[in-house]
């Protein structure tokens, strides 16, 4: 018999769920389910899941930030689908509606951040159109330990983002060692959880001046971009800023 899946919004019912298939896919890592309620409230988020015959067997976040450029970009965010239910192209069903929400909502382009080693995530996001960046990432992550230095002054743009698993700030542009203890004051000071930094190779302070500053590598990573304006004219420049996740 063959099985109905919709892919939907998700609903203020979901959420105990979805937290149970994300506890499922990361069982390392913490999973609050008041974080996923605040996502869930926020009106630059549209998040999808896919319902099996009432079962939540995957879910999808999407949701706005802008290009140092002013570009409306859609972020897809965290993709999962529950182990007994991988191999049904779920994925690229969620990805597709998150996708069709960006779009519709006016985003330039989507993009979404993969670790080098995820093929299933790879092979998922390449199905729904997207294309690799070249540049490999470092991502660096600085959780708030809430002893806070005084405010100052970096040349990064700091973008306040919510996602399922934190609230924090993503230092883009800019990776000088000012720029992320700015970036660290600031993430302490506004009581959020982290600072993400997704550091090219050339421009990474050096490895040991980046934990002295508080900052833990968290693996590599390449943006996968779509563009959604082609059709209309608006050509992409073709630069892609790293930022943090
Ligand atoms: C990414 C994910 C959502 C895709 O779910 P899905 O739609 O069920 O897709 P699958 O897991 O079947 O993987 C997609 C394809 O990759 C293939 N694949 C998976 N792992 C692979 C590997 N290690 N090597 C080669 N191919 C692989 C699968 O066979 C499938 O191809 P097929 O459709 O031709 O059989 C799911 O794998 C998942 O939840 N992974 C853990 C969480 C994650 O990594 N999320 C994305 C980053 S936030």
């Amino acid at each position: 018999m063959e099985v109905q899946v919709k892919i939907r919004s998700v609903q203020a019912l979901d959420v105990f769920s979805l937290v149970q298939v994300k506890k499922l896919t990361w069982p390392d890592e913490e999973v609050r389910q008041s974080q996923v309620e605040k996502v869930l409230c926020d009106p630059a988020h549209a998040a999808f899941v896919a319902d099996v015959q009432g079962t939540l067997a995957g879910f999808v976040d999407g949701f706005f930030t802008h290009s140092a450029q002013g570009e409306l970009r859609w972020e897809v965010d965290l993709l999962a689908v529950h182990p007994d239910w991988r191999g049904r192209q779920l994925g690229q069903r969620l990805v597709d509606a998150c996708l069709a929400a960006g779009r519709e909502l006016g985003a330039a382009f989507a993009r979404t951040l993969i670790q080098t080693e995820n093929t299933a995530s790879q092979i998922t996001f390449e199905r729904c159109g997207f294309q690799r960046r070249p540049t490999v990432l470092r991502l660096f992550v600085a959780l708030n330990d809430k002893e806070c230095s005084p405010p100052a002054a970096g040349s990064g743009r700091l973008l306040t983002v919510n996602t399922f698993n934190y609230s924090g700030l993503w230092l883009e542009e800019d990776y000088s060692e000012r720029s992320l203890v700015a970036a660290r004051a600031a993430c302490c000071q506004a009581e959020l959880d982290l600072v993400g930094a997704l550091v090219i190779q050339a421009n990474l302070v050096d490895n040991g001046k980046m934990s002295e500053l508080g900052f833990t590598e968290a693996g590599d990573y390449q943006w996968w971009t779509k563009p959604f304006l082609e059709s209309q004219g608006i050509s992409w420049s073709g630069k892609w800023h790293s930022g943090g996740k």
